[in-house]
């Protein structure tokens, strides 16, 4: 059985590592604020096994006005299984979860190769592509709720 449940910063770790961290210490997985009260992390479940992972932190942008802002990190799929809708589901899942609590805007940034994935689920470009060291080019990305 499939489904998407609330999951701890350690149940992340492993999809993390393998798919966002490849070949790093597990150590790189972890992110600022990921234990804070207000940050959740979400799982997708396949037969028991979480095969995708995503996190919100509740964390302002300066760049945009709004209030109740919230930052998504950490979106992978394990590669077997990416392509198959599971990502959008988790995207869906965050955007749910944010509106009930009142969420005005998403934002986050988006490896380039990753760009299209969020165009399609209805997200923006803001500014101009900059490098993350050790990871790649990115480019802001936000929506509205
Ligand atoms: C990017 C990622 C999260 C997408 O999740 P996924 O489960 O593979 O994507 P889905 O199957 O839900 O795809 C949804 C749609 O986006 C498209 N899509 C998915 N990944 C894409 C990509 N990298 N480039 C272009 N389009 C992509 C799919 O073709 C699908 O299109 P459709 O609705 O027209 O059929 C996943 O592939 C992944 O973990 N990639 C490696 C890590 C990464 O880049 N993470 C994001 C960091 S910002």
């Amino acid at each position: 059985m499939n489904m998407i449940k609330e999951i701890t910063t350690q149940e992340t770790f492993l999809v993390r590592n393998l798919v966002l961290r490849s070949g790093k210490p597990v150590e790189t997985c972890f992110f600022d604020g990921d234990n804070l009260e207000q940050t959740k992390h979400f799982g997708y479940f396949d037969n028991g096994n979480i095969i995708g992972v995503v996190s919100v932190y509740k964390n302002k942008n300066s760049i945009f006005k709004f209030p109740n802002q919230y930052q998504i990190r950490g979106m992978a799929i394990l590669e077997e299984f990416q392509g198959s809708g599971c990502g959008k589901l988790l995207v869906k899942h965050c955007e749910g979860y944010l509106t009930s609590n009142y969420a005005n805007l998403i934002w986050f940034n988006a490896r380039e190769t990753a760009v299209t994935f969020y165009e399609k689920l209805g997200y923006t470009k803001n500014g101009f592509p900059f490098p993350i060291a050790d990871v790649g080019i990115h480019f802001l990305m936000f929506k509205n709720l």
